[in-house]
């Protein structure tokens, strides 16, 4: 009993806020897309549950983790308690807005799933990874899809096929935070209206309609961290990257189809960049 699975990250190729709903939560429509930047998850033979993180950053071990969290969700839905001893290899950087944390979350309910003789439907999965966060259950599946709700209900389409440039600041931010700074958004929006902004030119590869049809209200949040966000926004346009948007609720922003850039100018900086596919 041996598993490798590897656990991608996404960005948010738009993000539409709708409004506050009673439950404290935000109504909204987003794009989002796998990318290949991965984390990896090994799961092996072991008496117990037990859970060890590889790479330089710090992470929860305990009760807090995702991944713990969606061992004991597997347990209560299935009855099996997991014995397994899951590794993580963590290179998504961590409050990036990257959905990081909720691809692992999914890709160890899939890979229990899988350990276990799919004792869950698909459907069950579904429900299971929508209790573990609003963005797990988009990384059930993975692709290219259109949330909405919190972020649960989806619409997945073929994968599209687009290059980045992703930006890590060496900063975090709280996703909390950044929606408690939110000022008041009330977007008349549809998923109809975001397959025509978005989805559309993704497809059929009119990167020029994509980037001016680009939008994240979480860049209208007044959070300090989103504050420090919109400056790289800034510092990008001085180095000829006129359009880039901030994934999700950041730090990390991308630009897509940078074409030729002289990437001295991004050495010279102090982020952290890579040059990415979609997934
Ligand atoms: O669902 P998740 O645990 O990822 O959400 C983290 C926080 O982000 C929530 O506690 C909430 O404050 C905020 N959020 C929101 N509206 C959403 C998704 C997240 O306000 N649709």
């Amino acid at each position: 009993m041996k598993l490798i699975i590897p656990s991608p990250a996404k960005i948010n190729l738009s993000l539409w806020i709708k409004g506050k709903r009673k439950d404290g939560y935000h109504e909204l429509i987003t794009v989002m897309h796998t990318i290949n930047l991965y984390d990896v998850l090994y799961f092996l033979p072991s008496d117990r549950l037990e859970l060890h993180i590889e790479g330089n950053q710090t992470l929860p071990l305990g009760s807090s983790n995702l991944i713990i969290k969606a061992c004991r969700l597997f347990r209560e839905k299935t009855g099996i308690n997991p014995k397994v001893k899951i590794k993580l290899e963590k290179n998504i950087p961590i409050g990036a807005g990257l959905g990081g944390g909720s691809s692992n979350a999914a890709n160890t309910l899939k890979a229990l799933n899988t350990l276990y003789g799919n004792p869950l439907s698909k459907e069950e999965l579904f429900e299971l990874a929508e209790n573990l966060g609003s963005d797990v259950p988009f990384f059930i599946r993975g692709g290219l899809a259109i949330a909405w709700g919190r972020g649960e209900k989806l619409k997945f389409y073929s994968p599209a096929n687009f290059k980045i440039l992703l930006i890590y600041p060496y900063f975090s931010c709280s996703t909390a935070e950044v929606y408690q700074k939110l000022l008041q958004i009330k977007r008349e929006i549809s998923v109809e209206d975001a397959e025509r902004l978005i989805i559309s030119p993704l497809i059929n590869g009119n990167f020029e309609e994509l980037k001016e049809n680009l939008v994240n209200d979480l860049e209208k949040s007044e959070s300090d961290c989103v504050k420090k966000v919109l400056k790289i926004k800034e510092e990008l346009k001085e180095l000829g990257i006129e359009k880039s948007l901030m994934s999700g609720s950041g730090s990390c922003v991308f630009s897509i189809d940078t074409g030729d850039l002289n990437t001295d100018l991004l050495k010279n900086k102090h982020w952290w960049f890579k040059f990415l596919s979609a997934i």
